[in-house]
């Protein structure tokens, strides 16, 4: 397969129109087969619940070109649950997890020339979202919903890859208590546009999010999720209902534990007591893992490993998760799924 005369390497998180997507819509009961589409565009009612009361959950996955040429996917059952709870969160019809894994290898299939060849860093990102469509005008959930998988090559979330990012502590909160900080859905990120902004026009990568009872305690590193290294080697993160269950946490938590053999724990981190960790890092499946350089807090910036290098225990971490996504270290036995 002839691959498009894309510049790989130099790829960012940016939307690069595919050859199709992938569409499926619940209409009387049900879901239809869902089929392919050239066109990057829908046609839904101007009263669509999506548009008015935030019916809107995604995913985000992406396909990655192996050594030997193949593509294969990360976890993908782990972004179907996922997607099925924020639908459940909002109300939504959802699709079973066979559908979600069926529609993105369809869609990486249809789209392999746009798949970024091995080694050069680039993976395709396959953005899966459900919608509630049809006529309405009540708050209510709509009586129909897209299910629709579209996809772009990718590069790097965070500018800098692997050269650590600084982020600054917001006011504004992601999430309420026993709100939809733990689900996937639209309507947590366009409440974080505005502190993101912020963060980003007093020169900070994004901002970090703080509990939202306390102010003392580190949720999430934008659209990511946070982790530091202690000084005596352990792998922590921020326990919380409100903070996205992050698959690439998840499985940074099982990489330390039994490749890295460090112990991990999902506890309080507080925001006056980073000098507890040598190092820092956010990591979801667009940041990957991003060295955290500093943090700025009530005008103070922590820093931790160093400014400008990543520190050898996030490099470890790194490689060995980036090693199983391209199939170069072993996966433990279910997190790879091969497209034929
Ligand atoms: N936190 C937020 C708010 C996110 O949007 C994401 C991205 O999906 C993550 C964390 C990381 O989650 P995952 O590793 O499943 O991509
Ligand atoms: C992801 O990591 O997939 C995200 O959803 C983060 C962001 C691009 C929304």
């Amino acid at each position: 397969m002839d691959k498009k005369n894309l510049d790989w390497g130099k790829l960012t998180f940016s939307y690069t129109k595919a050859n199709k997507m992938y569409v499926s819509y619940f209409k009387d009961g049900k879901w239809d087969n869902g089929k392919l589409v050239d066109e990057d565009t829908i046609t839904i009612s101007a009263s669509s619940t999506a548009l008015h009361y935030g019916q809107e959950c995604f995913e985000g996955l992406k396909a990655y070109t192996n050594k030997n040429g193949n593509i294969q996917l990360f976890r993908p059952d782990q972004n179907a649950i996922r997607l099925q709870d924020s639908c459940k969160r909002l109300l939504m019809e959802y699709v079973s997890v066979e559908q979600f894994i069926d529609a993105c290898k369809q869609v990486v299939k249809a789209n392999e020339e746009f798949v970024p060849p091995y080694g050069t860093g680039a993976t395709l990102y396959l953005r899966p979202f459900v919608i509630g469509i049809g006529d309405n005008l009540g708050v209510r959930p709509a009586s129909e919903y897209l299910f629709c998988v579209f996809c772009s090559p990718v590069g790097a979330y965070f500018k800098g890859g692997m050269t650590p990012v600084n982020f600054i502590t917001t006011d504004y909160d992601r999430a309420a208590p026993n709100g939809t900080g733990g689900a996937k859905v639209g309507g947590n990120y366009a409440a974080s546009l505005l502190a993101h902004k912020e963060a980003v026009d007093k020169g900070f990568a994004d901002c970090i999010y703080l509990d939202p009872t306390t102010h003392t305690k580190i949720e999430e590193v934008g659209a990511a999720n946070f982790f530091g290294i202690t000084k005596d080697d352990k792998f922590i993160t921020p326990k919380s209902d409100s903070i996205l269950p992050s698959i690439t946490r998840r499985s940074l938590m099982y990489v330390a534990e039994h490749y890295l053999k460090m112990p991990v724990e999902e506890r309080d981190v507080l925001i006056d007591k980073l000098d507890e960790f040598k190092e820092a890092g956010a990591c979801g499946t667009a940041a990957v893992i991003s060295p955290i350089g500093g943090i700025q807090h009530n005008d103070k910036m922590h820093v931790f490993y160093d400014l400008k290098e990543v520190g050898p225990v996030t490099k470890k971490l790194y490689d060995t998760l980036v090693g199983i996504q391209f199939g170069d270290v072993e996966a433990p036995e279910g997190w790879i799924v091969e497209i034929k």
